[in-house]
């Protein structure tokens, strides 16, 4: 960015400090749906199961608020709780560097936000050391080795809950071995000095505020209606009832998983007694794990995805998230549409950027898989002169049907909830992680001796090649299920670097919308020069080929909805999609400034 530009960029920062800091001093965040609702587009038979959600909801009067900005230069971490932040700047403090503070993150996060942080769950993370070296960290879930491509389908050939609710639902979890194999890359302290604080937050408990009660309350509830009342009891109070603000929440069998991981090291969860009963007790409740899928687990380092986009380098992640792949052809498509002429969030630029993600996303639906078991066509995708051809049927004035645009390339070639943490260190090192169960408590089912909460990812894969996920996205057959493979994901964890130097973290939850999201946020600060803070506030819509609507935020300008329907789309209203934890760098200060998207309730940032 020009040094005018980044002029305009400081003096509109401290224009929406102001605005940032009359929300805080309101003693109201906005409202949200809890984790795992806002993302679901769910076929009618799941939603009593999974998708209703309590109406969104505003902290009490006088509550005290996390904090949703805070500047520093020594470092900085934005995530979704308040507890695990502070836990990542104390690692900093402690002269650990981004990686062990990611690491501490996220295993707090398993501790003090259940609803997402994991331990049975899987993510990405994007990494970049001051030296300028950069890795990916692909720890997605694997399908168990008895799984095979129809087994969600019920009697009559349609996708059953078991895909949703359950044990079945899980896939073999990669979190413990992601953050493992990133500590032993990049981090600095020992290994138990990173996952002891989580241990002392089960141990010892986390005083629990408004967002941590309804959060606990929502997961029991859904826990309870899907027949798994031993899971729901783990988040309530021993006698039955409800946690309220200010009880201490105790979790002394996760405090004893944890600390089995702290002296065991990561393998200590795929082998020895600790796996031997999770497969164990997945197995009797109806799953399909067995010990040795736990035993092959294995995080894997990739390649990352890096380009330019307006003399900024992109650093994002590579399949099995699709996220890098759409994040490139969005920002391609923004570049040969030169969508920056057009107002930013105006009738136009919201037209032509939909066009762009409805080609994308078909492309991403039918054509991308795990690459351990596909060949993608990535040089293709990622070419830009590909993303011209591909957006050149795009009408200006009118909205294209879905079903009028397939895949770009042949298919078959041989071919909320998730959540989002941001960390930077005061050497320039930097980690960008998202990682989920895929909805909001994932499969409703904690292995019980270890209090290990699992995922259900496998509704990720194609269940039904052609039929509509719980996200309402309709894959194609590089995605179809096989025995230890990948499902495809959106999580789209990305750096952002000029000059050489680091200038944003970015990233977030929302299942199919993280990608858009993440555009959108990119586009906000380097197409039109606005400040983290406003590329947030900014509203996000939403487009993945099928269903064939936008989706919505309310805060969209409603002159712009009615534009955009006579242009030809439906629009679907949605309330806050994504939850962008983010930080960024000042070019010429160096002071890290990072965001708690405020679009949801629970996210902190925290600096120093
Ligand atoms: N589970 C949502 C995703 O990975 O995209």
């Amino acid at each position: 960015m020009s040094a005018s530009a980044w002029s305009a960029f400081r003096a509109k920062r401290s224009r929406h400090l102001g605005l940032v800091l009359a929300v805080l001093g309101l003693g109201a965040c906005k409202g949200t749906t809890p984790a795992g609702a806002e993302a679901i587009e769910p076929p009618p038979e799941v939603v009593a199961a999974v998708a209703e959600a309590p109406a969104a909801r505003r902290m009490p009067e006088g509550e005290a608020q996390p904090p949703r900005l805070a500047l520093g230069t020594h470092g900085a971490v934005s995530s979704a709780e308040l507890n695990a932040s502070q836990v990542g700047v104390e690692i900093l403090k402690k002269g650990g560097n981004a990686v062990d503070a990611a690491v501490a993150v996220g295993f707090a996060l398993a501790v003090t936000h259940p609803s997402a942080g994991n331990l049975g769950g899987g993510g990405f993370m994007v990494v970049r050391m001051s030296d300028g070296s950069v890795a990916a960290f692909d720890y997605r879930e694997e399908a168990p080795g008895a799984a095979s491509r129809d087994m969600y389908l019920d009697a009559k050939g349609e996708p059953s809950n078991e895909r949703l609710l359950g044990p079945k639902a899980a896939g073999i979890p990669g979190t413990v071995a992601g953050l493992g194999l990133a500590h032993a890359r990049f981090g600095s302290l020992p290994w138990k000095d990173v996952v002891e604080p989580a241990v002392v937050l089960a141990r010892d408990g986390h005083e629990l505020d408004s967002f941590h009660v309804e959060d606990l309350e929502y997961g029991a509830d859904r826990m309870d209606k899907a027949g798994y009342a031993e899971s729901a009891a783990l988040y309530r109070k021993p006698d039955g009832s409800a946690y309220a603000v200010g009880d201490r929440w105790v979790q002394p069998r996760l405090a004893a998983t944890l600390q089995a991981i702290a002296d065991g090291g990561p393998r200590a969860f795929y082998e020895g007694p600790l796996a031997a009963t999770m497969a164990q007790e997945v197995s009797e409740a109806g799953g399909i794990w067995r010990a040795e899928d736990l035993a092959a687990y294995q995080a894997k380092e990739r390649e990352p995805i890096v380009f330019s986009y307006r003399g900024h380098e992109i650093i994002t992640m590579p399949p099995p998230s699709a996220g890098g792949v759409v994040l490139r052809q969005l920002l391609a498509a923004s570049e040969a549409l030169d969508l920056r002429q057009y107002p930013w969030r105006g009738v136009d630029e919201v037209h032509l950027f939909v066009e762009a993600m409805r080609r994308t996303y078909a492309d991403r639906n039918m054509l991308l898989g795990d690459p351990d078991f596909v060949t993608l066509p990535m040089q293709e995708l990622l070419d830009v002169r590909y993303v011209r051809q591909r957006m050149s049927d795009i009408d200006p004035r009118h909205a294209t049907p879905s079903d009028q645009v397939g895949a770009g390339l042949p298919a078959g070639r041989e071919s909320e909830q998730t959540t989002h943490f941001s960390v930077v260190d005061g050497e320039g090192n930097a980690v960008s992680n998202t990682y989920t169960l895929n909805l909001g408590f994932g499969a409703k089912y904690v292995v019980p001796t270890a209090a290990v909460l699992l995922n259900n990812e496998m509704d990720d894969f194609s269940v039904k090649p052609g039929s509509p996920n719980i996200f309402g996205l309709v894959q194609g057959e590089p995605n179809k299920i096989e025995p230890g493979k990948r499902m495809l994901s959106s999580m789209t964890p990305t750096l952002v670097v000029a000059d050489g130097e680091l200038r944003a973290v970015v990233g977030t939850p929302g299942g199919p919308t993280i990608t858009t999201t993440v555009a959108t946020v990119l586009r906000g600060m380097l197409d039109y020069g606005l400040s983290l803070d406003e590329a947030i506030a900014s509203p996000r819509v939403h487009h993945q080929w099928k269903p064939d609507q936008i989706w919505a935020e309310e805060r969209l300008d409603p002159k712009v909805e009615q534009g955009l329907i006579e242009r030809g789309h439906e629009i679907r209203k949605r309330s806050g999609m994504g939850h962008a934890n983010s930080i960024e760098v000042d070019p010429q200060t160096r002071g890290f400034r990072a965001v708690a998207d405020v679009e949801r309730d629970g996210g902190a940032a925290v600096a120093y």
